[in-house]
């Protein structure tokens, strides 16, 4: 068996058998863009399934399903309409667009760090021309990533198609946080599609415009990074590529922390967690590693990342990214909306600090507002510094909006028994692109003997599309039903079964194992006549072995192979 991949002979089978199709093929297809067939959209739901049964499950992470169409100001706050832009170059003959750092791969180790002008140099220094056609390439200038749209009709509202889940999240903290009862850590899920117009889509599934995420956003104290199941994990192996060189160091996870290799506990944690999760769908532990952005290479919003790297086909290739985003996406939409996101954490002892207040300037107030001067003067003393925005304090009156400047107002510090303090949560976030995902797991999965021109696809069964074929021996003599009322109290959602009659036994085999079927059972005379009547075979994929069962255990057999018990065992 071969671990040698085309990529080519993948994605042929996976639209052949209906995992993945081009989409609008009808229409010539546009690059970067695919449709999940039948067995495709199984088997991303069941990836979706296993993301779940860990963050929502294991952790009791909260999940919300948000917008894909949000307003300018939500990118604005965030820095996507400022930073999220890949370097483009036009070829100036043929007019064909390139990722300008894409054409200088072989001469850089991570050419995604360098500067406009550093690539047009680099283009001069290796004679590099356009690949199309030769001709000379243009300047290099930055390309925003964001479909832009409009919200409502014409121009009124300019929006946005997200480039990440992740901002659907933090503009609804508040809405979170209350949901949460003001507690931290809070942990968030969102699965859902994220848009980006990709300059050139190559690579099949690794580069689309429109793609599926799994998105985690986990609001932490920033003082207390550490987490209450770090001890269970601390003491497991991780594959880690430091930004201190390129070398590839195998350490636990404790060690990692204590080195200061992973700057906090629950962000190794969160490495470790995605290792988990990526192994469990079966990616190869052997083709995992878990890189290290260097500081120049890190998004506008990340104080430290760590890509989930899987070699490929392609090469070694991001799957997942592990930020440490700090406090920047609550501080920016608390700067862009003028709303307060923090959290108010209390101290286990009242403590004594300096504190800013507004005190009412009463004297003033009385004259200017008269009998509304008194409440006005108590709505002012609950507000905080941090409200007096260019001097001038906001504040509502029975309706009534009303601006304050410094004459009605002063800002004192005084010291005073506090019970807490507000703070801005930092965020940590362990970002999966599912496509990706799948692409890595059926290239990990994909086994072929060439000898034999015989392809095994050695799905994990809770990925598995299909859990169980079942198979009448001949498609008579009531075989046929027999096969057909197992099949029907087999089948649901949960566990999606195959009835097939047609060719030999050993071709529908095949056909099952090129989709990853773990099991498949087949009813035969045996099942009706004789010692072994009521029972069938049931074939293990991946040894061939057989074993003879009741057919009255066929559902709870299935359940327990699916819940890991060994096929030796049954
Ligand atoms: P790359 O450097 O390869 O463009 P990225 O660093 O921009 O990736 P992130 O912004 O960290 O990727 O996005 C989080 C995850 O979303 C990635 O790990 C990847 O799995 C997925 N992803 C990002 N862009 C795409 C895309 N164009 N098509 C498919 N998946 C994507
Ligand atoms: N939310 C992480 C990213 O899109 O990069």
């Amino acid at each position: 068996m071969s671990k040698e991949i085309n990529s080519n002979d993948l994605m042929s089978l996976c639209k052949r058998r209906g995992f993945i199709w081009p989409s609008f093929e009808l229409y010539g297809g546009v690059a970067g863009m695919f449709d999940y067939g039948p067995l495709g959209s199984s088997m991303r739901n069941n990836i979706l399934e296993v993301w779940r049964d860990i963050y929502k499950g294991r952790e009791g992470f909260i999940e919300i399903d948000s917008e894909t169409v949000n307003p300018r100001e939500v990118f604005k706050a965030s820095g996507h309409v400022d930073e999220f832009s890949d370097l483009i170059t036009y070829c100036t003959k043929c007019g064909s667009a390139f990722r300008a750092d894409h054409l200088v791969k072989e001469f850089f180790e991570n050419p995604d760090v360098l500067s406009p002008k550093e690539l047009d140099d680099a283009f001069v220094k290796f004679d590099i021309k356009c690949p199309e056609c030769g001709g000379k390439l243009g300047p290099v200038e930055e390309f925003n990533l964001m479909f832009k749209t409009n919200i409502g009709p014409g121009s009124s509202r300019v929006g946005y198609l997200r480039p990440e889940t992740a901002q659907g999240i933090f503009v609804n903290y508040l809405n979170l946080y209350r949901y949460n009862r003001e507690k931290l850590p809070l942990g968030v899920i969102q699965t859902g599609r994220g848009y980006r117009n990709e300059i050139a889509p190559r690579q099949g599934m690794i580069r689309m415009r429109e793609f599926n995420m799994m998105e985690v956003e986990l609001f932490v104290d920033p003082e207390d990074k550490g987490w209450i199941r770090f001890p269970e994990i601390e003491n497991e192996l991780i594959s880690l590529v430091p930004n201190t060189g390129n070398e590839t160091v195998m350490m636990t996870v404790g060690e990692a922390v204590e080195k200061r290799i992973i700057a906090n506990k629950v962000l190794a944690y969160f490495v470790y967690t995605t290792q988990q999760f990526l192994t469990r769908l079966g990616i190869d532990p052997e083709r995992l590693r878990f890189r290290q952005h260097l500081c120049n290479e890190m998004a506008h919003y990340a104080k430290d990342c760590w890509d989930a790297e899987v070699l490929l086909s392609y090469g070694w290739i991001e799957i997942t990214g592990i930020a440490d985003r700090g406090a920047w996406d609550l501080s920016r939409h608390a700067e862009f909306s003028g709303t307060e996101l923090t959290h108010f954490k209390k101290f286990d002892e009242p403590r004594e600090m300096d504190v800013e207040k507004i005190k009412a300037k009463h004297k003033a107030l009385g004259p200017r507002f008269k009998d509304k001067a008194k409440a006005i003067a108590e709505i002012m003393e609950t507000k905080q510094s941090s409200d007096v925005k260019d001097g001038k304090l906001e504040l509502n009156l029975d309706g009534e909006d009303i601006v304050l400047d410094g004459e009605f107002f002063e800002v004192v510090r005084v010291r005073e028994k506090v019970s807490g303090e507000r703070v801005v949560p930092h965020v940590i976030e362990p970002s999966h692109g599912l496509d990706r995902i799948f692409y890595s797991v059926l290239e990990h999965s994909f086994s072929r003997d060439e000898k034999e021109d015989y392809t095994t696809l050695r799905l994990m069964p809770e990925v598995a599309p299909i859990k169980v074929g079942i198979f009448p021996l001949m498609e008579k003599d009531g075989l046929d039903e027999l096969a057909m009322d197992i099949y029907r109290k087999v089948h649901s959602p949960c566990l999606e079964a195959y009835y097939d009659g047609s060719g030999t036994i050993g071709k529908r085999y095949a056909r099952m194992d090129e989709i990853g079927t773990p099991w498949c059972i087949t009813v035969d005379y045996e099942s009706l006549s004789g010692p072994d009547k009521g029972t069938v075979t049931i074939r293990n994929r991946d040894t061939s072995e057989q074993k003879r069962i009741q057919i009255d255990s066929v559902p709870e057999i299935l359940k327990n192979l699916l819940s890991g018990k060994p096929f030796r065992d049954l």
